[in-house]
């Protein structure tokens, strides 16, 4: 990709909102943000459904989770993003992961969702990018690649630098609800991997209870700036709330 040295503006990087799980304090802040800064780029970097009845091996309680408040809530905070770019995610995946259903109305429930979002995305102006490894990663400038991310655990930033970062660039992902840095010496030029804090309320998330990577979850969206067609080096987190594990509570007081 050629520099565009006319390319500069802001932009706002949103990961994690998982539908009607959001935490409406941090998406409020987001959209305040991109009220103030009217970003030229806004990125939705995944998971903005939840989607668990759909999960592959989705559990008799998953199942019985309801689909249409969490669409609601994923499209409501979708049309007032307005995403510039889509990363699909996991979750958002499971209408796709439904076309190979031998179940009739597996498959017609996944392409009904499937064509409704196309056209959805279309009319807000959103390049939508699959949740595949090599097509769902988006290009904004020479030095930044953004996708939802394939890596997990405690390295997770360390590896998308190490798989997706050019030397001297940004690799950024969600997935992974937390916020770290890494590093992958790369000549000539360290390579730099950036994963995002999650938008989600975890207590609202039914599936995480005895999840113990879940106490580590960063809550918030990061923000930076592109000049002269590069990504600056001077991007933010901005940290609603930091999962901090809160400890052990009697069940009965
Ligand atoms: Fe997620
Ligand atoms: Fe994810």
């Amino acid at each position: 990709m050629d520099r565009d040295y006319s390319l500069n503006g802001d932009v706002i990087f949103l990961s994690d909102t998982h539908g009607n799980c959001q935490h409406d304090a941090t998406v409020n802040a987001a959209l305040s943000w991109v009220d103030r800064h009217k970003p030229r780029f806004r990125i939705m970097a995944g998971d903005f459904v939840d989607l668990a009845a759909m999960r592959t091996g989705a559990s008799e309680a998953e199942r019985a989770v309801a689909l249409q408040d969490d669409l609601d809530h994923g499209w409501a905070l979708m049309e007032a993003f307005r995403p510039t770019a889509m990363l699909l995610g996991n979750h958002c995946w499971r209408p796709w992961m439904w076309l190979g259903s031998t179940r009739m109305e597996q498959r017609e429930l996944g392409q009904r969702l499937i064509d409704d979002w196309r056209e959805r995305f279309a009319k807000i102006g959103t390049t939508v990018y699959p949740y595949h490894a090599e097509q769902g990663v988006a290009r904004l400038t020479p030095n930044l690649v953004v996708l939802h991310g394939y890596h997990a655990g405690l390295h997770a930033a360390y590896k998308l630098a190490q798989h997706y970062a050019d030397p001297d660039g940004y690799a950024i992902m969600g997935h992974v609800h937390s916020k770290a840095v890494g590093t992958f010496a790369r000549h000539p030029a360290a390579a730099t991997g950036i994963t995002l804090p999650c938008a989600c309320d975890r207590s609202k998330l039914p599936y995480i209870a005895r999840a113990v990577g879940s106490l580590r979850w960063d809550v918030g969206f990061m923000t930076g700036r592109i000049v002269d067609g590069l990504f600056d080096a001077s991007w933010t987190w901005h940290i609603t709330e930091s999962e901090e594990p809160r400890g052990g509570r009697p069940l009965w007081t």
